[in-house]
């Protein structure tokens, strides 16, 4: 039988700090910091939009965020440099193991879908600029359902749309929230722990499996 994988988009398949090289030429050493704390308030809007239901987009999120950034690290930039920034965004990197992986999976007879809190334009470009695209089925986008993720009504979206037993569908992801709240939906969720020290919230509900790279995906799920 079919399995459906959905992939979280930033910070499993594309990297969001790969705008620190642009960022290096506007704040100096200050970038990565900056990129950092951009992303945390990028995602905390959109727990506390979700929360206050007051839905905007992911990317009025990171403008906001990128703004908010600017004012605490004291940065003064123009919006020239900030539209240039939310422009970098559309064209972020995947990491290096993407390509590969994702063609072993298709390769299997998995059907494979992005799966973001970024509206289908700002998901579409990016996996398009990373040369991914043409491995994914429709992208699947928290934006219709205007609420954002680990909101349980987007995981029943994804078993909804990708039309599986629910024991079929997969998150793929290296967001611990993320996975917490697929697996609390109903579905299973592979956690991609990128990175050494970064550790899985102790919260009573696990991964289904935790890779340490996406190609051990292919051979953990089978085909
Ligand atoms: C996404 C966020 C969680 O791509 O990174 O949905």
């Amino acid at each position: 039988m079919s399995t459906a994988l959905a992939f979280d988009i930033y910070g499993t398949l594309i990297d969001p700090h790969g705008v620190v090289t642009e960022l290096q030429q506007q704040v100096g050493d200050a970038a990565a910091e900056f990129s950092r704390v951009w992303r945390e308030k990028q995602l905390e809007y959109t727990w506390r939009r979700s929360l206050m239901q007051r839905y905007r987009n992911f990317g009025v999120c990171t403008r906001q965020a990128l703004d908010y950034t600017d004012r605490l690290l004291q940065t003064e930039l123009n919006d020239s440099v900030k539209d240039s920034l939310m422009q970098a965004y559309r064209t972020l990197p995947a990491y290096d193991d993407v390509p590969a992986s994702l063609e072993l999976l298709k390769n299997a007879g998995h059907r494979l879908y992005p799966f973001s809190n970024g509206t289908v334009d700002m998901v579409s470009a990016v996996l398009e600029h990373a040369g991914i695209d043409h491995f994914f089925e429709e992208v699947i986008s928290v934006d219709g359902l205007q609420t954002f993720k680990p909101d349980p009504e987007v995981y029943r979206h994804v078993i909804k749309v990708t039309d599986v037993d629910p024991g079929s569908c997969w998150l793929v992801s290296s967001n611990g929230f993320d996975v917490i709240g697929a697996v609390s939906a109903g579905m299973k969720a592979a956690w991609l722990k990128r990175f050494d020290g970064v550790v899985f919230d102790p919260w009573d509900i696990d991964p289904t499996l935790v890779i340490r790279k996406l190609g051990e995906l292919p051979h953990q799920i089978g085909s």
